[in-house]
């Protein structure tokens, strides 16, 4: 059942939401009865014993690793970070201002929800912005006058792109808008991308639990594409891809000790980082 009075103005607790869904995920607070009989049913596809939080975990862990390279190896002080969900631990800020305190990042989401907990979070700290676009309208966001006074589209820009594109139905033109955002970027930028893969025949038993996720995602949240490695390695474009590759989240470059341990969707959502020029 909706909970209507726990709803900010202009949030509609009937329909499930992607950001509130990721963030049932996650274990977070910020969602609805509707929200959680989304993953419920994720649940009922997966085996035995599977715990929901593990790709979303894999996800938020590879998005940590990403930006504490950018911003400790790669010198990247300014993130716009599209399609940025609901603030939870471990935000984009919070790690690249650990490793460089001038860091700046403006979070993008088309969820209003988004918007109201970001800003409470937020407040008036100078080193993040907090923009309502969407990203199907890529220049939308390249000509947001509030992106352009607090990015400089001189000095290299890390551009996060992490479980957004999956969310945006190839008749959408996903290609399309990856390019129109790197095309704006300057020499030096990163692009992390993380997303949903079918491995294909590779991996037949995956590969068909892509396909059944992904009717479960377009049946429920109208979008969810478990793209093939090929699709997801072209929204790259010429950019260089970095080390190891576009692999399963946990093996871009684990931590020190870390202990890398398949699961089931350990094969259905990979990320990269890639280097323009
Ligand atoms: C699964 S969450 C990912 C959050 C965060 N990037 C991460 O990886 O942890 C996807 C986010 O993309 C947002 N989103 C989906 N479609 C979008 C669109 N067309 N434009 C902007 N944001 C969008 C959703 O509202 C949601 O907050």
């Amino acid at each position: 059942m909706a909970e209507p009075n726990r709803a900010p103005a202009g949030i509609n607790t009937n329909v499930p939401s992607v950001a509130r869904v990721y963030d049932y995920f996650l274990g977070g607070k910020d969602n609805f009865a509707v929200d959680r009989e989304v993953v419920e049913q994720v649940a009922k596809l997966m085996p035995a014993g599977w715990n929901p939080g593990t790709g979303a975990q894999d996800n938020r862990a590879f998005l940590r690793r990403t930006v504490r390279h950018l911003t400790r190896e790669a010198g990247i002080r300014q993130f716009i970070d599209i399609g940025s969900g609901l603030p939870t631990q471990g935000n984009v800020h919070e790690v690249a201002q650990e490793a460089a305190p001038s860091a700046r990042v403006v979070y993008v989401d088309n969820d209003p929800i988004v918007l109201v907990h970001a800003r409470a979070l937020l407040g008036r700290d100078p080193g993040t912005a907090v923009i309502t676009a969407d990203v199907r309208d890529p220049d939308e966001i390249v000509g947001n006058p509030a992106i352009r006074d607090f990015i400089d589209f001189k000095q290299p820009v890390g551009l996060l792109m992490l479980a957004i594109l999956h969310h945006i139905n190839d008749h959408e033109n996903p290609g399309g808008i990856t390019r129109r955002l790197t095309d704006a970027m300057p020499d030096g930028s990163h692009l992390v991308i993380s997303h949903f893969r079918n491995p294909g025949a590779a991996r037949p038993d995956d590969a068909d639990l892509a396909d059944r996720c992904e009717r479960l995602f377009n049946d429920r949240l109208g979008a969810g594409r478990w793209r093939t490695q090929q699709e997801i390695t072209a929204y790259f474009g010429d950019w260089k891809l970095l080390d190891p590759g576009l692999v399963p989240l946990p093996e871009w470059r684990p931590d020190p000790g870390e202990r890398i341990e398949e699961h089931p969707v350990y094969h259905l959502f990979v990320g990269g980082v890639a280097r323009k020029n």
